[in-house]
């Protein structure tokens, strides 16, 4: 039984600071303790064994002619150039991530296949790469023999550069995207799914499609493609899901859930709370009102879009049908809050602020703010009911810069853990059902557009060549 101190934030000024240690008390038996990972972040070996390239793969490699500065250097699109092309080695040293898995006594390992691994032109149609196969399948052979419980992402970014540029060109933006997905769903279902029962369709939609679609500061580096990729993002969860429920469910007697990512919106004053609401609708209520609610978009959120000027897409009945339910569990990346202010110039009229006196990390985005996470958790419960669909925590932890310095002394990351934990516990107390609860990450690794600049690991690596993992 694992025993925690929480602590409470006295509510009020989201600003303030002030904290009381209220009691402990133990977590349920069968609660999944776990760390996380993903394939591109640690695997490396980007052309070994027979691997397509992603687009990760191309998005960390190229830097065309716009990308040269004034002095004749290169601007990569990741920070001093970095790719995943080693990474953290994982898929050669697959028996040291376990080693250290067994050390940390987890419960549970969540980690994500490579699709150009697994089908290196994108559909299996095309070719299977046995070397993939294997390799995933002594993982999940290796963890049950552990009791470490397999929670398999099954997209994590790294979409196949076929799928990308030649299958469905535009990757998310392109409709036929959904059924690309699904088909690769399947394929992992029939090939692992004897032996993995938790399963993760797509690991945050809103990040991806907004940072490599609209923003384009994400891989592929496409721009203004925020609303029709978003909408593809559902349909290829919901038609996995479906496939799943038609063809697996039966006999393999899984579950198939999707992760979320969600910052907490806190309005600054009361006066902000409608604009709060809406900022949450835009940035969880759009997959999770379909999925875990009505099957259709919030009333506000359409008025939001439209009031924009925007268009949002629309679903037909027959796919609110669909929509609706079609998930096992709600699974939540959550990391940091935001204080919602009224602006009138800004986008949707609010802008988000952080707060000073909020502690820092290695991340410009990422402020510790505990409090946040229970209000999450209480917000999600309220509105979609873990009751019926059981929360996973499937992402949470904080971030140091990379100094050059091997840096062991974690105290600011214990405390994170710490509180953060904490936080849910106390959600729990008061009706969130939360089974489990994944620490990002397992080690440093490729922290996507800031490369290995920022270090989210609970071991520390040297990546100076020899990818040493060291842990205090
Ligand atoms: C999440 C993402 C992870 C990891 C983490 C830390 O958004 O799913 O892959 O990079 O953020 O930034």
């Amino acid at each position: 039984m694992i025993r925690f101190f929480f602590f409470s934030t006295i509510f009020g000024d989201p600003c303030g600071n002030s904290r009381e240690v209220i009691e402990v008390s133990p977590f349920p038996e069968g609660f999944l303790w776990g760390l996380a990972t993903a394939s591109y972040q640690i695997e490396g070996s980007w052309r070994e064994d027979g691997r397509g390239n992603s687009i990760w793969d191309d998005y960390s490699h190229y830097w065309g002619k716009e990308n040269i500065n004034v002095n004749g250097e290169q601007r990569c699109n990741v920070d001093k150039c970095h790719t995943g092309d080693i990474a953290c080695d994982s898929y050669k040293q697959w028996n040291r991530d376990l080693a250290l898995l067994k050390n940390t006594n987890v419960k549970t390992y969540r980690f994500s296949l490579s699709w150009s691994r697994l089908l290196p032109y994108g559909t299996e149609d095309l070719g299977v790469n046995q070397y993939g196969v294997e390799y995933y399948n002594k993982m999940i052979n290796d963890l049950l023999e552990n009791d470490i419980v397999p929670f398999v992402t099954i997209y994590h970014w790294d979409l196949p550069s076929e799928v990308q540029n030649i299958i469905a060109p535009g990757g998310w933006v392109n409709s036929s995207i959904s059924d690309i997905f699904a088909d690769y769903a399947e394929f992992c279902f029939r090939a692992f799914g004897d032996r993995v029962k938790n399963w993760i369709t797509l690991n945050e939609p809103g990040i991806f499609v907004d940072q490599g679609y609209h923003e384009g500061i994400m891989a592929p580096g496409m721009k203004g493609h925020m609303l029709d990729a978003r909408f593809n993002t559902i349909l290829a969860h919901v038609k996995a899901y479906r496939r799943y429920d038609s063809k697996y469910r039966a006999t393999q007697k899984g579950q198939v859930g999707i992760t979320l990512f969600s910052m907490w919106n806190e309005p600054e004053t009361n006066q902000e709370n409608q604009l709060a609401a809406l900022k949450m609708e835009l940035d969880l209520g759009w997959w999770a009102e379909p999925i875990f609610g009505s099957g259709d978009f919030a009333p506000g959120l359409k008025k939001m879009i439209a009031d924009a000027g925007k268009n949002l897409p629309t679903f037909t009945d027959e796919q609110i049908a669909l929509n609706k339910g079609a998930s096992d569990f709600f699974g939540l990346n959550h990391y940091t809050t935001r204080i919602i202010r009224a602006c009138n110039s800004c986008e949707f009229e609010l802008e988000e602020v952080e707060c000073d006196s909020w502690p820092t990390t290695g991340s410009v985005w990422l402020r510790p703010v505990p409090w946040g996470f229970e209000k999450l958790l209480e917000f999600i419960h309220k509105r979609w009911d873990t009751d019926k669909y059981p929360l996973y925590v499937t992402e949470n932890g904080a971030s140091s810069k990379d100094d050059g310095l091997q840096d062991l002394n974690d105290q600011f990351r214990v405390d994170y853990y710490k509180t953060y934990v904490s936080a849910m516990k106390r959600a729990m107390i008061n009706g969130v059902n939360v089974k489990g609860y994944m620490a990002w990450s397992l080690m440093d690794n490729f922290e996507w557009a800031r490369g290995y600049t920022e270090r989210f690991g609970v071991h520390w690596v040297d990546f100076n060549g020899k990818i040493k993992i060291l842990t205090n």
